[in-house]
């Protein structure tokens, strides 16, 4: 990874930790127990991809940082969401996230259901609250986004595929259906959302939204493959559990060797979309590399 990269990333991760701890509600404040859980979620962990996303898409579309922290915020508070209730025990019954105990685990199921639904409106509630666009209609046109993103069209639609396909051998046009939904929905989002923050004509965002699906899809076909290879101490999440729980991924249903080759010819479509854009999509080619080729 390149030293100029790095840096741009450790500045931003600790200032999505800052961001996030201000707009958080206090564990102080009451319910007491729903906040700490809210907090627990969302701080002290991850790579943060979505918000780092926003703010690359973002310098693409020329947007100023204080609304890429705003979107950026919202993504991240949806995916902390999913994060929660796809670890419970209805689910897929996961007790590590992100080197912790899960939030069921740490508070109980009823307080990680609540936990889950207050993210979701609270990241709404940031879209909605702060200034992002110029005119209304196109801050609508950004919470529509997320919303689609997040609901049964996307990410959570992509949840209810993969509770049904347990035990079940997917094609792979399937798969893929499955791994755009519950994954890259949100990866979309992450990207478009930043460049709304901005300016950008319209053939440009036709290319950014070819970018985020290939990398979306990646970021999956990537996750199954750690799920298979890494160790739970590098991962911070249990290993081993797709195969345990018999989920159709891209590991199970192409093998190892050619889920990675996939992956690769993601990340190879992804850079492809962003030709034409110059340096200032260095960020996102940075990025897509990153997602193919992180360790954890
Ligand atoms: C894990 O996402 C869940 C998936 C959508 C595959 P991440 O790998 O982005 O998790 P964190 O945010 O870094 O913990
Ligand atoms: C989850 O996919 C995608 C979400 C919407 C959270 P996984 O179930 O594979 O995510 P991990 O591996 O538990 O992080
Ligand atoms: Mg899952
Ligand atoms: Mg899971
Ligand atoms: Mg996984």
């Amino acid at each position: 990874m390149a030293a100029d990269f790095q840096g741009w990333l450790l500045g931003l991760q600790s200032r999505m930790e800052t961001v996030l701890a201000r707009i958080l509600p206090a564990a102080e404040i009451m319910p007491q127990r729903l906040h700490a859980a809210m907090r627990y979620a969302a701080l002290g962990g991850g790579k943060r991809v979505r918000p780092l996303l926003v703010f690359a898409a973002g310098e693409v579309a020329g947007a100023h940082a204080e609304r890429l922290e705003i979107a950026a915020a919202a993504v991240e508070l949806i995916h902390a969401y999913s994060l929660v209730h796809d670890d419970l025990p209805c689910m897929d019954d996961d007790v590590l996230r992100r080197g912790k105990p899960t939030v069921h685990v740490e508070f109980d199921e009823a307080t990680a259901l609540l936990a889950g639904d207050s993210l979701q409106s609270l990241a709404f509630q940031l879209l909605a609250h702060y200034p992002l666009a110029q005119d209304a209609h196109k801050q609508l046109e950004m919470v529509t986004l997320l919303a689609v993103a997040a609901g049964s069209r996307g990410m959570a639609g992509g949840q209810a595929i993969d509770l049904d396909s347990v035990g079940r051998a997917l094609t792979l046009p399937e798969l893929e259906l499955m791994h755009i939904h519950k994954t890259g929905a949100l990866i979309r989002a992450a990207v478009m959302l930043g460049a709304l923050c901005g300016e950008l004509p319209e053939p440009e965002m036709a290319k950014l939204d070819r970018f985020a699906k290939c990398v979306g899809l990646a970021f999956q076909v990537v996750d199954d493959v750690l799920d298979a290879e890494a160790s739970t101490a590098t991962l911070g999440k249990t290993a081993g559990k797709d195969a345990a729980q018999n989920k159709p991924t891209y590991v199970s249903v192409l093998g190892v060797t050619e889920a990675k080759a996939l992956a690769d010819s993601l990340r190879q479509d992804a850079l492809d979309a962003l030709a034409g854009f110059g340096q200032a999509a260095q960020r996102l080619r940075d990025l897509a590399d990153f997602i193919v080729l992180r360790p954890f």
